[in-house]
């Protein structure tokens, strides 16, 4: 378990959750997604279990070819790119 405290202002994940845009790489591809918590709040960022989770299925262990997958709140949508790229 894991708990990101949030304080508006303060703080390295407070930064990085109004940073007006995020980028990452994941099976091989840059993805660059646009954030925007003022005007939408927690679904217009990017969170780190997001980020965990593409990483374990970069990993390989879960194989998604051929599977149909729902993400549910899904936010700005990187699991599902990464999942659809993997
Ligand atoms: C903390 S954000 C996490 C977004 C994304 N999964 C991530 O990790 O970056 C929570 C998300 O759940 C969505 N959400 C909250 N309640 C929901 C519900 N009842 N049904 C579907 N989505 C919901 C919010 O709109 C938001 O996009």
């Amino acid at each position: 378990m894991a708990l990101v405290p949030y304080e508006e202002g303060a703080g390295w994940g407070a930064r990085q959750l109004h940073s007006p845009a995020a980028t990452y790489r994941f099976a091989s591809r840059t993805i660059r997604l646009r954030q925007d918590w003022r005007r939408l709040g927690v679904a217009a960022v990017v969170w780190d279990a997001a980020v965990v989770l593409c990483a374990y299925l970069e990993m390989g262990s879960t194989d998604l070819r051929d599977r149909s997958v729902i993400e549910l709140g899904a936010g700005t949508g990187l699991l599902g790119i990464v999942a659809t790229l993997l």
